[in-house]
Parts: C-alpha cells; sequence; structure tokens
C-alpha cells in the first residue's frame, strides 16, 4: 500500500538530485512471485555501480503513487526509467501492478505528454502461455505512443527457459546505451569497470532463549485490522478438512474450510483466496541438516535500512523476527524449487571443497548454461537436492535467507465457496501436487501437501492454521441472476463455479428467478475423481444448476473431454449466447483452457453461420463485453 511518509522522501530526492548533478534513474517493478522485484534491484544496484552520475531509485509500482491522480504529475518528473513486469494469469498484470496498468493503458489521451522520458521494459513471462509477455509489450507500446523514447528494444524474458539469462543477456545491450547517457566527460574514453554483483546478506543476531519468538505475529493482525492484502495476511484456522477422490483413485483432492469467523475477511465467490502454507517438517529437517544448524536456533534478520522500505538494497524484505529456524525454514524458505543461477553463486562463495566450488561456479557461468539447464532444470534438481550435491557448502543464515531460498511464495486457490451460503468459511478444493522427478525424488507440492496433511478443528482442538488473504477477481456471476450462464470446468476448475452454484441456490431461496445454467465437468473416471458428485446432483435437483454435462475421460476407448461435451450442446450454447447469456471457463490454461477456446471459435462459427474472422472478433467482443470470463492457471 501506498506509503504517505515515503512519498514525501521521494520529493526530497528529486531536489537533491538536482542539487548533486546527478541523473535520476527510476527502476519500477510489478512483481508476483519476487523475481521481478529481484531483477529490478539487481538492475539498480548494477546501474549504480557503473555510473557514479546515477542516483538510482527501485521503486514497488504500487508504492509509486498514493492515487492515480498523482501518476501524470510524478511521471512527468522521470527522465529515465526502466521497467521490470511480470504477465501473469490469463495475461493479466501482477497485483502490486494492476492500478498503474490500468490508469497508464486505458487512458486515451492524445497529446504525447512522456517526450522528456527515456526508458527500457524487461518482461517476465512464459512462452507456454497464450499472451506470453503480453504487459511488457502493452506498457512498451503505451510509453512510446506517449511519446516516451525507448532506449533499449523490450526484453521478453522466457521462464519456460532460463530467464536469469534472457535477463543477463537484455542487461548486455544495455550497457552501450547506458554508457552513452550516463559517463561523465572525464570517464567517455575509459572502459566500463567490469561488474561483479555483491552477494547479499542479512545480519544475523542469534538470541537467547529469554527472547520471546513472534510466532503470533499473524494473529496480532486478525484482531482488529481487517484489511488484509499479501503483505498483511489473517491467520485463520482450518475447520474442516477431507478427501473428494474415491478410495479407487490414486491422486488425491482435498476439501478444506477456513474459519474466517472474527477476521474481518469478506469476499465474494469467484475472488480468490492466497495461502501461505508451510513446508513439511522432513524438509525443513533436511535443509537444517544441510545448513549445519539446530532446528530450535532462535535468530532474528536485520536490513540496517530498518525503515522497512529497502531502498537501494538488492535484500528482500525481511521477515517477521526473531524467530527459530524451524520456523524460518518452514514458512520463510522456498526450498523445493530449482535454485536460480544466483543462489549457486552464493553457494560457490561458501563451498571449503575447492571441487565443489568449481562445479558450483561452472554451472552459474556463461559456459556452463546447458549443463545448468540440463542438470538443474530438465533434472527437477530442488534447492535441497543441490545443496546436498555439495555438502561443503553451509553457508552463513545470512546468506542462505537473502541470495539462496527465496521467500516462499503464496498459493492462490479459487474459492469454492458463496459467502452468502457459508458464511465465516472459505472453502478450497486443492488437487494434491506429487509425483516422481526425473532424478527419481518425489516432487511433493508445498502448499497441497500441507492441506493434505493439515488437521481440521472438528478432529483436533489444536488444529493447523495458515496466514490467508483476499484477491479479488472479476470473475463473477452476472448481476442479473436471469441471464444464462455456460461454466466450463473440469477437475478443480469446477471451484469458482460450485461457489456459482451456492450463490444460486441462495438467490432462488430469495425468490430470485434464476436464468439457465450450464455445467461442463470433466475427470477421469466416475469411480475415482467425481468430485463433489453428489452435491452436483443437489444442485440439478435444487434448480440452481439446470444441465449438468460430464465428459469422463479415462472411462472408454477414446479420451472425452468437456470440449467434445460442448460441440455436442454447440446449437444450446449458441442460443444461450445469443441470448446474452456469459461463459466461464476454469482450470489449466495450457491446454484446456486453449483447447475450450477453440471450439468456443468452432461453435460461434458454425452456429452463427459467419466466416472464421467474424467469429473471431465475437469472441473478442464477447471477452471486451464481460461475458466470456476465464479463470485459468
Ligand atoms: P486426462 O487426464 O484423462 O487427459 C480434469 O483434469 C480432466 O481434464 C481430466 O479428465 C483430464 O483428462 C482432462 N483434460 C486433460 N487435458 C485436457 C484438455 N486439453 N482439454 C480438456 N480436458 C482435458
Amino acid at each position: 500500500a501506498a506509503n504517505p511518509v515515503s512519498l514525501k522522501a521521494d520529493e526530497d530526492d528529486d531536489e537533491a538530485f538536482v542539487a548533486t548533478g546527478k541523473t535520476k534513474v527510476t527502476v519500477f517493478y510489478g512483481t508476483q512471485t519476487g523475481t521481478a522485484e529481484g531483477f529490478a534491484k539487481a538492475l539498480g544496484e548494477e546501474i549504480k555501480a557503473r555510473y557514479e552520475k546515477a542516483a538510482v531509485k527501485v521503486v514497488d509500482l504500487d508504492d509509486y503513487a498514493a492515487d492515480d491522480e498523482q501518476y501524470e504529475e510524478k511521471l512527468k518528473k522521470e527522465t529515465l526509467a526502466f521497467f521490470m513486469v511480470s504477465t501473469y494469469g490469463d495475461g493479466e498484470p501482477t497485483d502490486n501492478s494492476t492500478r498503474f496498468y490500468k490508469w497508464f493503458t486505458e487512458g486515451n489521451e492524445k497529446e504525447p505528454w512522456l517526450q522528456q522520458l527515456t526508458y527500457g521494459v524487461f518482461g517476465l513471462g512464459n512462452r507456454q502461455y497464450e499472451h506470453f509477455n503480453k504487459i511488457a509489450k502493452v506498457l512498451d507500446e503505451k510509453l512510446s505512443e506517449k511519446g516516451a523514447k525507448c532506449l533499449i528494444e523490450v526484453g521478453l524474458g522466457d521462464d519456460d527457459q532460463c530467464i536469469e539469462d534472457d535477463f543477463t543477456a537484455w542487461r548486455e545491450l544495455l550497457w552501450p546505451e547506458l554508457d552513452q547517457l550516463l559517463r561523465g566527460d572525464d570517464d567517455e574514453n575509459t572502459v566500463s569497470t567490469p561488474y561483479t554483483a555483491a552477494i547479499p546478506e542479512y545480519r544475523v543476531v542469534i538470541h537467547d532463549t529469554s527472547v520471546m519468538p513472534i510466532e503470533d505475529h499473524y494473529s496480532n493482525i486478525a484482531n482488529g485490522n481487517a484489511s488484509h492484502d499479501i503483505h498483511h495476511p489473517s491467520r485463520v484456522n482450518v475447520a474442516v478438512q477431507r478427501e473428494l477422490h474415491k478410495p479407487e483413485s490414486d491422486r488425491s483432492c482435498i476439501h478444506l474450510e477456513f474459519d474466517i469467523s472474527g477476521t474481518g475477511i469478506t469476499y465474494e465467490s469467484g475472488d480468490h483466496v492466497g495461502v501461505y502454507a508451510e513446508n513439511s517438517t522432513e524438509t525443513v529437517e533436511e535443509a537444517a541438516r544441510l545448513l549445519g544448524q539446530p532446528l530450535d536456533l532462535l535468530f532474528s534478520i536485520h536490513t540496517d535500512n530498518e525503515d522497512g522500505t529497502s531502498h537501494g538494497s538488492s535484500l528482500p524484505p525481511p521477515f517477521s523476527c526473531p524467530c527459530t529456524l524451524r520456523t524460518a525454514l518452514a514458512r520463510y524458505a522456498d526450498l523445493l524449487n530449482p535454485p536460480r543461477k544466483a543462489a549457486l553463486i552464493a553457494l560457490a562463495a561458501y563451498a571449503t571443497e575447492p571441487s565443489e566450488a568449481e562445479r558450483l561456479k561452472f554451472l552459474s557461468s556463461p559456459q556452463g548454461k546447458d549443463e545448468y539447464s540440463q542438470w538443474v532444470v530438465k533434472g527437477h534438481r530442488s534447492l535441497l537436492e543441490v545443496m546436498a550435491e555439495f555438502p561443503s557448502a553451509k553457508p552463513p543464515l545470512g546468506v542462505f535467507f537473502a541470495a539462496i531460498a527465496p521467500h516462499l511464495q503464496p498459493r492462490y486457490y479459487s474459492i469454492s465457496s458463496s459467502p452468502r451460503f457459508v458464511p465465516e468459511r472459505i472453502h478450497v478444493t486443492c488437487a494434491l501436487v506429487y509425483g516422481p522427478t526425473p532424478t527419481g525424488r518425489i516432487h511433493r507440492g508445498v502448499c497441497s501437501t500441507w492441506m493434505k496433511n493439515a488437521v481440521p478443528l472438528e478432529k483436533n482442538n489444536d488444529c493447523s492454521w495458515a496466514p490467508i488473504f483476499i484477491r479479488q477477481s472479476n470473475f463473477k456471476l452476472p448481476a442479473d441472476p436471469s441471464i444464462p450462464i455456460i461454466m466450463v470446468g473440469p477437475g478443480t476448475g469446477f471451484a469458482p463455479f460450485r461457489g456459482f452454484l451456492q450463490e444460486r441456490v441462495v438467490l432462488k431461496k430469495d425468490g430470485a428467478e434464476l436464468g439457465p445454467a450450464l455445467l461442463f465437468f470433466g475427470c477421469r473416471n466416475r469411480r475415482m475423481d467425481f468430485i463433489y458428485e453428489d452435491e452436483l446432483n443437489n444442485f440439478v435437483e435444487q434448480g440452481a444448476l439446470s444441465e449438468l454435462s460430464v465428459a469422463f475421460s479415462r472411462e472408454g476407448p477414446e479420451k472425452e473431454y468437456v470440449q467434445h461435451k460442448m460441440m455436442e450442446k454447440a446449437a444450446y450454447i449458441w442460443s444461450l449466447i445469443s441470448k446474452g447469456g456469459h461463459l466461464y471457463v476454469c482450470g489449466d490454461a495450457k491446454g484446456m483452457a486453449r483447447d475450450v477456446h477453440h471450439t468456443l471459435h468452432t461453435i460461434v462459427q458454425e452456429q452463427g453461420n459467419v466466416d472464421s474472422s467474424k467469429a473471431e472478433s465475437m469472441v473478442k467482443k464477447l471477452q471486451v463485453e464481460g461475458r466470456y470470463l476465464r479463470d485459468v492457471w
């Protein structure tokens, strides 16, 4: 959230830049999981180290202006700016860049008003998704439309490959351009100093046991402060937990209910819940062993920049302290993703066995690119697995939490309940992530494993709890309940529709006239993973759902998917759309949602009797009007 104190400091800074003759450089970031933030900080550090003339500031886009009115005035004062922006979900900006992005891209002013600005954009995305780096591309386009001068071609980082390499390559193109802008007259003929990033490190203080750990940090916030967000989650208990798959299934899908009574949390069906889970005890113990530290060690970390801003520092923000190593490893450390190259560099610095240090350096070097991609990425080697291969590398905790283990990120789930149907509860429907990796390790998803093992209040007073917060979405039922709806949600993609249907049960009870509702659900086999089967039948009986169509993909000789069922009902779907109906798709983006999109196109083309390009513009129109909504991952 915007911080008026830091805004005040900004204004002072502007004058200070002019006074010192320095050039102000602002590095903005739009981050969801912290990667863009890390890149922004690294870029800021490197610019600072290379150019004495540069006065660098790294800015969270959410903190830039307290309200929309301030954007224009502030941007007009920028002369050199970089944007590190991720594209997320269905081609959307990250939560912390949404407000800025909307404001910046939706204004349709004609005068170019950013002519004083020179800029560069680096995008973080994944080529597997349809809207690869959309946010970076659009931002780049809009900046130049508004008259800003593009310093360097937009960088399109691809997380499907090695995004750190893309970022390095983009920076290599940037330096010659910046040399021209930021080198003083004196150093015109000198070569820019070779730069090696310092390994970030927190200052660590070890406490004796008389200090109380702040393990109840979240509960403080839950009392009184009702505005929970990603930075201020609320601690809630697990009230209910049960398995949704039938015993015959070899997979697992969990139904979990969080008790939100007394927290002030509010939500609507279709919203998402962000959940901060814990690493399993097994994972935590393994990490402590590899670090050579006792789990009960009580410590705190410090940035020596305790105003909480971490301005100019490449350190990630610290977590709440003091805490035990057990808590820090369980709640704050991402231990199961493959380590970034920057983490290998930090590990190398602490490997006491020379051959281990050499190999770690090689893996993170340009020459070791293929080996890194093969051994780390393709092998799905987790950070812990890599550390186990280099036992002499025992980094100090200050380095481990700053440079090696990224912050454990919250996981998002489409809420599977309606607050009108189950007040004080948030339901989650979560498929267990579990499977062997190429090295034979069994990978267990952090949050789904936590949910699988969660102990509910109905079974034990000493139940599981988690810090959670709501992320609002625009995946919402039409305001008028008589408008027809078509829902497509195989597997856990059914989650938000369960909320919609609960909502319709209540609406109907309250006397509302309900329009038709069609649901396409898909699973492998009726006897295994037909989740919420009884509830679905009840929704039909109660009139909340007018038609249920289920595709079983592994019952017959042929795969049957939701889109096949849609084709069977093409005429009906078309008639509902023609009557102003809304279409919703939820679930896997790369396969299902893409295929369903093509099917919709086909239905519009065939039923509407139009050519392909007309069908495309009709589908686009549905999207623009908010009548074709997708909640995909
Ligand atoms: P499968 O695993 O048998 O291929 C929920 O996960 C259901 O979605 C499963 O029945 C799964 O089938 C199915 N599914 C997998 N890929 C799909 C796709 N591209 N389109 C639609 N459904 C798909």
